[in-house]
Order: structure tokens, then sequence, then C-alpha cells
């Protein structure tokens, strides 16, 4: 199994016009507590709700140039990323596009957490935007755990 191979769901992302309501709604489903950050490069303040193997985060766009805000105003709220762990999130790019999917980014780049991550276009993955995701040490081989 390659280093780079999408070795588990690490998160779904939700945008939510308001983070506070977010969080009321989303403790009461999962009976625990979330960790807010800013995530300036995403234009985002996120909530992240830790599972038992993944987690949950809400998103918040920061101002009406995020991306978030644009997916608001089309969609609503509701499902906006799920992102799976990857060992070396540069190469799962390159790899996906070899394999035809269309990345939204040339190269991985900062992401919450000390990520690093990449898009791939939903458009080719049945309307599904999905982000792969390295942890900080790359941590996407056959252990799973965080
Ligand atoms: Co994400």
């Amino acid at each position: 199994m390659s280093f780079s191979v999408l070795s588990d769901i690490d998160h779904v992302a939700i945008a939510v016009r308001s983070l506070e309501e977010g969080i009321e709604t989303y403790r009461t489903l999962l009976e625990r507590e979330p960790e807010v950050e800013i995530v300036e490069e995403q234009g985002v303040r996120v909530a992240a709700f830790p599972l038992e193997h993944g987690r949950v985060e809400l998103l918040e766009p920061l101002d009406e140039d995020s991306p978030v805000a644009a997916f608001l105003e089309r969609h609503g709220e509701g499902l906006h990323h799920v992102a799976f762990r990857t060992g070396d999130a540069d190469e799962a790019l390159d790899r996906a596009a070899r394999s035809g999917l269309e990345p939204l980014n040339d190269a991985a780049r900062p992401g919450a957490g000390g990520y690093r991550i990449g898009f791939l276009h939903p458009n080719d993955l049945h309307g599904v935007l999905v982000e792969m995701a390295q942890p900080p040490g790359g941590n996407g081989g056959s252990d799973g755990d965080v």
C-alpha cells in the first residue's frame, strides 16, 4: 500500500452560518465539547468535535470572501466536504490528477492543526468536495489512530 493511499475518514466538514448555533446543536448530538480554531488560509472559523475515529468540523466563514460564504450562498447549510487521511497529500493530489480527477490545488497547503491539505473537484466525485488530509507527521499509514 502506497504511503499516499487514502486510509481513513479524517473528518467531515459542515458549513454553518453561525458557529455558536452549530456548536449548540452538535454538542447536543455528540455530547462533547469542540475545539475552536481560526484558519485564515481557508477563511473559516472551525469547531472540531473529536470522535473515536476522525472528527466532525463545523465551518463558519470569516468574511464574505471566504469560499464557505460562497458555498452557503449557493447551497445553504450542509455537508461541505469529506476529508480522507493520507500520509502524503502532495503525492495523493498527483496520483488523483494522473487518474483523471481534477485537483483544485496544484500542491498541498496548510490546513487546521498543522495538517497539509489539498482538494479535488466535486464534479468528478458525484457532487462531493473531497479533501486529502495529511496529519502532522504524516500519519496516513495503516494504524489510522490519531
Ligand atoms: Co477539511
